[in-house]
């Protein structure tokens, strides 16, 4: 199995199943986000749930953060594999003529969102760990009321932000849209499904990252005090 996970094959489908875990967890990520548009309560009441639930907290969250390192890592040592496969770079590059402009720059658009993250985390998921873990803050309260649907609020009151937000998410579309065919691949799929799986992944790939841009650009424009 080690042996495997060596190969070059081995790697791609590590690379495809970690690939899927994150895109599961985007999905759910989206899902309890859009709450806070249709119902800042119910958004308040998962946030709290999930913010404060131990199997969550130091079960899950762990999983998480080693999912989306071992992508990142994975995705490097892929990149330097494929460029050092070849030493000598092909006298003529005509890339465009047989390979689109996403599955080239998958290093690029992955950069950008690891750039995402970085900013992302700042925003939201240090001062989380401070309140939770050195304030020793679990009650999810500020002046009484849940706190988390303000927080988001305020996030988006900077135009500065929601711009470097909806840049990321389409960086992040154009870097699903060719991950999902990608990992579908390594995993094998067969020609009679392929269709129907690329179909899905490439509604996946512009729904999700629109919705996020929805998420972001509705809070901006619609503060409530
Ligand atoms: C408008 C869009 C988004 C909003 C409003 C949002 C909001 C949040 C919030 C409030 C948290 C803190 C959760 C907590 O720890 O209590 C969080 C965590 C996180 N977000 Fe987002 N997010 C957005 C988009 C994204 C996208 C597109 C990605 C991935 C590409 C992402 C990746 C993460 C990750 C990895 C965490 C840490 C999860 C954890 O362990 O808690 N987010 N986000």
């Amino acid at each position: 199995m080690g042996g495997f996970f060596k190969s070059s094959i081995g790697r791609k489908v590590a690379m495809a199943l970690s690939a899927f875990f994150l895109m599961f967890f985007l999905l759910q990520h989206f899902a309890i986000n859009i709450l806070s548009v249709f119902s800042p309560d119910t958004f308040n009441e998962v946030s709290h749930f999930m913010g404060t639930n131990a199997l969550i907290q130091y079960g899950l969250q762990p999983v998480l953060i080693f999912g989306v390192v071992f992508h990142f890592v994975m995705g490097f040592i892929l990149e330097l594999k494929n460029k050092s496969a070849r030493k000598i770079s092909y006298a003529k590059n005509h890339g465009a003529a047989n390979s689109t402009w996403t599955s080239r720059n998958m290093i690029w658009s992955g950069l950008a969102i690891l750039a995402f993250i970085v900013l992302h985390f700042i925003d939201f998921w240090f001062p989380e760990i401070n309140t939770k873990f050195i304030e020793g803050d679990w009650s999810g309260l500020h002046d009484g009321e849940f706190r988390y649907f303000h927080e988001l609020q305020e996030k988006f009151l900077s135009p500065v932000r929601v711009g470097a937000y909806v840049v990321a998410f389409v960086l992040l579309m154009l870097h699903l849209l060719h991950g999902f065919t990608s990992a579908f691949q390594s995993m094998g799929a067969t020609a009679g499904r392929k269709k129907t799986l690329q179909n899905i992944g490439k509604a996946y790939a512009i729904i999700i990252p629109l919705g996020f841009i929805v998420i972001a650009i509705y809070h901006h424009f619609n503060h409530i005090h």
